[in-house]
């Protein structure tokens, strides 16, 4: 069994990133520019955005994180994210979902610039995945698909199950791995609350992506022999014996499937600092086609 190290292959980009940005600089071009929105003060959230701002400065990318009252309005909110479009210095927005109930997060993707939407959520981007035409591929997927091509992980004609369908991560997830491309071409099987059969259906498949938030869901009896598993899932359970009084889980009981695996991705450790790096990857591709 190998680890799919995401933080090795993480760093390994942002490593790379951080070189094209200095050849940004030498030829006196722009350098990437993040815009982060954060709503209100969710513990998870605010570690995520954290994230990404931390990575932007490792890079050497310009960031703004905007942080915006729980109770702020819908409209207040779409017209901020307006100047943020209308602002030439700002390449990249992204507005850390989910949002309080009062506000559409429909509305809000809606109005993020495709140009800018480095998150790849607006429709135009979702769009462009399903038909296979460039554009910007959201940030989980896209960092599962950077993870398995550094690892070499064979996706050709073999049998995919992603479990949760998503419009974050499952859905583009099964658009990215049945594409008709070299680390795509895979038969995939979207799974989901009323799928009937899901243990069978992950016994016979070579790939799980487990993406759908709970705990320890996929149990050793449901992984054959040499399947790669794909922990999308970090959910934080209470952990006394932790400083931050809690420990993050993901949906795959590591401990009970990791010695039946080809490969597997830790938690944490894993699919967490790839999105951070396919982010990072968007943003410095949003500026090149802005500039
Ligand atoms: N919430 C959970 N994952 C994400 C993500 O990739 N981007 C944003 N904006 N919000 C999220």
């Amino acid at each position: 069994m190998q680890i799919l190290d995401g933080q090795l292959v993480s760093r390994n980009i942002k490593d790379s990133l951080k070189l094209d940005v200095a050849a940004l600089v030498a030829e006196g071009r722009k350098i990437p520019h993040l815009a982060a929105v954060l709503v209100g003060n969710n513990g998870a959230s605010e570690t995520y955005v954290a994230a990404k701002v931390k990575a932007c400065s490792e890079i050497g990318f310009k960031s703004t994180l905007l942080r915006v009252e729980d109770s702020v309005t819908e409209n207040k909110l779409l017209s901020l994210i307006q100047d943020l479009n209308n602002d030439p210095d700002v390449n990249g927005i992204l507005v850390q979902l989910p949002l309080p109930k009062h506000i559409s997060d429909e509305k809000v993707i809606l109005a993020i610039d495709p140009a800018k939407d480095v998150d790849g959520f607006h429709p135009v981007n979702a769009g462009k995945l399903v038909l296979g035409s460039p554009g910007f591929v959201s940030a989980t997927p896209h960092g599962i698909m950077l993870l398995l091509e550094y690892y070499k992980v064979e996706t050709i004609g073999k049998a995919a199950a992603v479990v949760g369908r998503s419009n974050i991560v499952g859905r583009p997830m099964s658009i990215l791995l049945s594409a008709n491309n070299s680390h795509g071409n895979s038969t995939v099987t979207l799974c989901h609350s009323h799928t009937r059969n899901l243990k069978e259906i992950c016994l016979g498949s070579d790939i799980i992506v487990a993406a759908l938030g709970k705990p320890g869901f996929v149990k050793a009896d449901m992984v054959k022999e040499g399947a790669v598993i794909i922990d999308v899932g970090i959910t934080r359970v209470p952990d006394a014996g932790k400083k931050s009084g809690f420990a993050l889980r993901g949906d795959v009981d590591f401990a009970a499937v990791s010695p039946k695996c080809s490969f597997i991705t830790p938690v944490p450790g894993g699919v967490g600092p790839m999105t951070i790096a396919a982010l990072m990857k968007n943003t410095f591709a949003a500026c090149v086609n802005q500039n």
